[in-house]
């Protein structure tokens, strides 16, 4: 039998200094899934309509999502461009940072998570994880049908529960602009050079750490 070794110290921990710099790197470094690699998050979108049959693709995919005790706290509030009497309210909830270049998007997704069980007390303490999954498994289908994502958390919570009713069992998480990608040039000029594929990334080295059993002396 070895003795578990703390990892208090492991590096993944231990990077409390303020002048830490962690190892990050913009390139892919082992090979993933093409939906994968090819994911990220534009600013400049086309102003083309999106089909019903993609909404419903994308929330399909969100409906399998994993979720802890399948309780699926994922919901959804969306509005398409197209319909601009609606999308007008959607886009009002962003903060004006995120409007300015969101508002060519093809459709505003607000994202909430319920925030308690059905017929069981308590709090879910998994249902922003389970969202997070819901998302992201949107994000990847709408890769897959050559369409882009771009999740804000840079909106007005509150306006959001005023506007929509939300009451408090349910927390609004997220906005996701979804629709085909457009050009750089169309944007203003302070958000031209973020439009990157691929951003800086923690290499992983800096999150991850293999847990080995020390061996008796
Ligand atoms: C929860 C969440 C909140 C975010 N909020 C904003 C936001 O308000 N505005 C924005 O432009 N991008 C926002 N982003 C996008 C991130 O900045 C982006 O995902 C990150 O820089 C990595 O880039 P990539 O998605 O292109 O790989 C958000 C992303 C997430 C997941």
């Amino acid at each position: 039998m070895g003795r578990s070794l703390s990892l208090a110290d492991a590096p993944i921990f231990s990077k409390d200094n303020y002048n830490y710099k962690m190892n990050t790197s913009k390139q892919l470094e082992y090979p993933v899934h093409e939906l994968i690699d090819q994911r990220w998050s534009p600013r400049a979108f086309q102003p083309r309509e999106l089909e019903t049959h993609q909404v419903r693709s994308l929330f399909e995919a969100a409906r399998w999502a994993p979720s802890s005790y399948n309780a699926q706290p994922w919901r959804y509030i969306y509005a398409l461009n197209q319909s601009s009497d609606a999308f007008k309210p959607l886009l009002e909830c962003l903060f004006p940072a995120n409007q300015l270049w969101a508002k060519h998007a093809g459709m505003l997704i607000l994202a909430l998570a319920k925030m308690g069980f059905d017929g069981k007390e308590g709090i879910n303490r998994h249902a922003y994880y389970d969202l997070g999954a819901a998302n992201y498994a949107l994000t990847t289908q709408a890769t897959s049908m050559g369409l882009h994502v771009h999740q804000m958390g840079g909106f007005d919570q509150q306006k959001a529960r005023e506007l929509f009713n939300i009451n408090e069992d349910f927390d609004p998480v997220a906005m996701l602009a979804v629709g085909y990608k457009g050009y750089p040039e169309q944007l203003p000029e302070k958000f031209r050079a973020l439009e990157q594929p691929k951003k800086d990334r923690m290499r992983q080295e800096e999150f991850v750490t293999r847990f080995m059993q020390q061996p008796q002396d």
